[in-house]
């Protein structure tokens, strides 16, 4: 833990940022798996899918670079490689034999919805450890996750 004149005690961040670097490690996989879908999907809706995967990509990049940050100001070390994000993260591994639309949207509306799920929580864990600013991020993060659920399960919902 480095020095800083931050009000906040340094046991309550050393616990703030545990949880920060663990969703840090599911985002950067996330994002990862994103972009995979980006690049290998194909079909009828290629074009559509293949911008909006890349939308939700660049909105996963900033929530990596927002928790990162939000790890430093509170004098810790953003714990961000691909190694250690693929060591630690809780997603389920992306299949790589996946080409269809559809596959790759119910694929990553399932990822999204665990990633959504792990947010919400750390909003919970952030707010009760008594970091209000770190709480918010979640929150703001776990707005825009459920959005882009949103997006991605409105292509497979055209019957209620
Ligand atoms: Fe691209």
């Amino acid at each position: 833990m480095y020095k800083t004149k931050i009000d906040l005690p340094e046991k309550l961040r050393r616990n703030v940022i545990t949880v920060l670097n663990d969703r840090l490690a599911d985002a950067i996989d996330f994002q990862s798996q994103v972009k995979q879908a980006h690049w290998n999907v194909k079909g009828p809706n290629f074009i559509a899918l293949h911008e909006l995967f890349d939308k939700i990509s660049e909105a996963a990049l900033e929530h990596i670079d927002d928790i990162a940050e939000r790890i430093t100001s509170l004098g810790g070390t953003a714990e961000g490689t691909v190694a250690v994000a693929a060591k630690r993260s809780k997603l389920k591994n992306y299949p790589l034999s996946i080409t269809a639309g559809k596959d790759h949207l119910l694929y990553l509306s399932t990822q999204i919805a665990s990633l959504g799920k792990a947010v919400r929580q750390a909003i919970d864990d952030t707010g009760k450890l008594g970091d209000a600013d770190t709480a918010d991020l979640f929150t703001g993060i776990s707005r825009e996750l459920d959005k882009y659920l949103w997006f991605l399960e409105a292509h497979l919902q055209d019957k209620a």
